[in-house]
């Protein structure tokens, strides 16, 4: 059996989350599940990045507890995943003790690559970042992704030889064999990759103890992002459990735009230090825009996914940021555009059908319609799948939902069924179950839920809804 390892970036705890965060649950469900219907097994790792100073400084800002924050805010994660019906196989928290311990080990297997040296420069907490010169200037001092200036740090830090490794990765990246997507990111990375120098990868104690120790060193703790980037082989129980190695490399590794770079550049760097094999590829995301802007907490416009999922439930979330929102690009949303999608499209397209369709198929005693056993997706919704264009296929599944409602009107069974067409009709209502199915089929990495009660409408005996699939609102 086929093993496929497929990974999300692990939100900071420093608040709940915002519908943003759905997106890289969302795409790799849609891949996780579209695995295991082709036979593959799965390995789905989620979690939460615990550490670092942008957490830190919220616990104090609240007042409570830097480990009740992140207890609580993990809580509120695990909860939303949940709710989205992600078929996550694990949990990773960076707070976890064998997950410290096993990134412990990870910084003494990469130290011939790791040196020390003063840090002069600047930083971006929103970020987690350190920001070269150029940046700075280009910026003027202020990042433009949290609006606030960048800090200055003087510090005695260890570095990451970054330069070890350049060239691996340049080869790796331009051959496809670690393979970014979408393309012009892939470009915009190889050219951050020319430009990058090594990176700090430690931050004092005096000036920051939230983080994973420095092996052999109490007085410097852990940048968050070597810690956190470790967890995508800790969670595998690497280096100690060799059964990591039946998973990785990683078949697909879910990430925002905004935190390519670290999954280009740095990541790659650690992997080939560590001796292991990068991942196959990395898919990077665009952002949730609400009404065309950024979310921020400052212009007021949070969108809290709880509220979305509680208006029309799971499918109309799942449909709308799995086929709206852009699997590559950056997306809007509004609710007016989400309660479009729900009436003209989940209601009115494939409520509808399945309505018509079952209604019809009762009245006219049609029963035992059920697609072959061997089955298979068709060709072009596999191209599209295995190229993580997720919401073209989905679009793809959509036109055929849409073609067969032309085809009830266009061929009118109703009628045949009146002019004792019986061959006819049968032929024809055939035609369009099956053809439903086989929509149905391809929608169900999509829309697990409703897919499932589509396919329990159509089963031998063809049961209509009592209550539309998707009730107007
Ligand atoms: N902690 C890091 C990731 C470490 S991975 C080893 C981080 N956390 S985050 O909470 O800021 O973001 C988590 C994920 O959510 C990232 O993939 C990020 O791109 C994504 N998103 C955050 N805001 C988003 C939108 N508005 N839209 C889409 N995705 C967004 O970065």
């Amino acid at each position: 059996m086929k093993k496929t390892y497929i990974t999300t970036a692990i939100p900071y705890l420093n608040g709940k989350p915002h519908v943003g965060h759905a997106v890289d649950y969302c795409l790799a469900d849609v891949f996780a599940r579209y695995s295991r219907l082709k036979g593959d097994e799965v390995r789905f790792q989620a979690g939460a990045d615990e550490h670092g100073s942008k957490i830190f400084k919220k616990a104090e800002e609240l007042g409570v507890p830097v480990r009740e924050l992140v207890d609580e805010n993990a809580n509120s994660f695990k909860d939303f995943i949940a709710k989205l019906g992600v078929s996550y196989t694990d949990f990773i928290r960076t707070t976890d003790d064998a997950h410290e311990k096993r990134v412990q080990e990870i910084w003494k297997r990469l130290e011939d690559h790791i040196y020390k040296a003063k840090y002069d420069g600047w930083y971006c907490p929103g970020c987690e970042r350190y920001i070269t010169d150029k940046e700075y200037k280009e910026t003027e001092g202020v990042c433009p992704d949290h609006q606030k200036p960048y800090e200055k740090l003087t510090e005695e830090n260890y570095y990451f030889r970054i330069s070890d490794f350049k060239d691996q990765i340049k080869e790796a990246i331009e051959s496809d064999e670690l393979l970014i997507l979408p393309e012009f990111r892939k470009l915009e990375m190889l050219k951050l990759l020319e430009e990058s120098p090594d990176v700090s990868i430690s931050r004092p104690t005096s000036q920051l103890t939230w983080g994973v120790s420095v092996p052999g060193d109490d007085s410097q703790v852990m940048y968050v992002w070597i810690d956190a980037l470790s967890n995508y082989l800790t969670v595998l129980g690497y280096p100690d459990d060799e059964k990591y190695a039946d998973w990785w490399p990683a078949t697909v590794q879910f990430v925002g735009k905004d935190i390519l770079r670290f999954h280009a550049i740095i990541w790659p760097a650690m992997l080939l230090g560590l001796g292991l094999p990068l991942p196959r590829t990395i898919a990077s995301h665009g952002m949730v825009l609400i009404n065309n802007k950024k979310m921020s907490k400052s212009i007021g416009n949070v969108i809290d996914p709880v509220d979305v999922l509680d208006k029309y439930g799971l499918d109309a979330f799942r449909y709308y940021f799995l086929r709206h929102i852009d699997t590559f690009a950056d997306s809007d949303f509004t609710w007016e555009k989400y309660d479009d999608a729900y009436n003209n499209e989940l209601a009115n397209d494939l409520g509808n059908l399945v309505q018509r369709l079952a209604t019809l198929a009762k009245k006219n005693g049609i029963k035992n319609v059920s697609l072959s056993n061997d089955y298979e997706f068709s060709k072009e919704y596999t191209d599209l799948m295995e190229n993580y264009e997720f919401s073209k296929a989905f679009d793809l599944v959509w036109g055929k939902i849409q073609d067969l409602n032309k085809k009830i009107d266009d061929e009118k069974p109703w009628s045949l069924a009146k002019n004792g067409e019986t061959e006819k009709l049968e032929k024809c209502m055939n035609d369009l179950i099956v053809g439903l199915l086989a929509a149905n089929y391809e929608l169900s990495p999509f829309l697990p839920d409703a897919s499932a009660r589509i396919f329990e409408v159509f089963d031998s005996e063809i049961t209509p809804p009592e209550t539309p699939l998707f009730p107007k609102q």
